[in-house]
């Protein structure tokens, strides 16, 4: 058993998305969440600088003596900059396989449609991996950065968001399967549900990554110790606390 803390850490707000599940699933363990709201967006930087600002965030939550540290954050996972920033974390838990098996479990037909910004498109990971498990697979991908930024600004409500999600929502096939690649697209479901056929199934990471967390924690925080939340971000605290309300909900 350890009570050492759970890092969580994304761009900016769409890491709540998951944190909100991870707390659900784990009532006991202490979380730590970082985002880099200052940075928002990632997913139009280039990698040199999503290195930086990532070993940032990890070299933070080292301080911090996390126990497991969950990257909240495709394109962080996508852009490949883990792989030459080493730590001491004992466990770094990175959501795009989780998120690729799950997606492969609820899918009934070989199409796929990622939504997730440009690094990670760019990036062809999830591509990759749908490819590995079903070579037939066909992907169409879409950027929707439109999101993020208003996520980002707590508009959860706004017209423009259910209109970009309305577009491709109409272009999709009956019976894909979309996944929100992404972790700011979440607080948008609402609109996706809306949108998206009766046959289309959507998959999100915060269930995969909870599941994985289950499986690969080893030192978990007793029954009786009372959970707690720790957030902090590098930008405006009253936005944050806004879309914290609204995570939250
Ligand atoms: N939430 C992030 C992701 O899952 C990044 C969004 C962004 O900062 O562009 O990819």
């Amino acid at each position: 058993m350890s009570t050492n803390p759970i890092g969580v850490i994304d761009s900016g707000v769409g890491g709540l998305t998951i944190l909100k599940r991870l707390t659900q699933a784990f009532p006991n363990e202490a979380f730590i969440y970082f985002g880099d709201t200052k940075n928002a967006p990632y997913g139009e930087k280039d990698i040199p600088e999503l290195k930086v600002l990532t070993e940032k965030m990890i070299r933070f939550m080292e301080e911090k003596h996390v126990k497991a540290l969950v990257i909240a954050c495709n394109t962080i996972t996508a852009s490949g900059v883990l792989k030459s920033i080493s730590t001491t974390i004992p466990h770094i838990i990175e959501i795009i396989e989780p998120t690729v098996q799950t997606a492969l479990i609820s899918s009934t037909s070989q199409h796929f449609v990622l939504l997730a910004t440009d690094v990670t498109i760019k990036s062809g990971l999830y591509q990759r991996l749908l490819k590995e498990h079903v070579p037939q697979a066909t992907i169409e991908t879409y950027s929707l950065p439109e999101l993020v930024r208003l996520a980002e600004k707590a508009e959860f409500t706004s017209p423009v968001a259910e209109k970009v999600i309305k577009q491709v929502a109409l272009t999709l096939p009956e019976g894909s399967t979309v996944v929100l690649g992404c972790t700011h697209y979440p607080f948008f479901t609402p609109y996706f549900k809306k949108h998206l056929g009766k046959t289309i199934r959507m998959v999100d990471s915060s269930q995969a990554v909870t599941h994985y967390l289950k499986n690969i924690l080893s030192t978990k925080a007793s029954d009786n110790t009372a959970g707690s939340i720790e957030y902090y971000v590098s930008g405006n605290t009253t936005l944050f606390q806004d879309v914290i309300a609204f995570s939250l909900d």
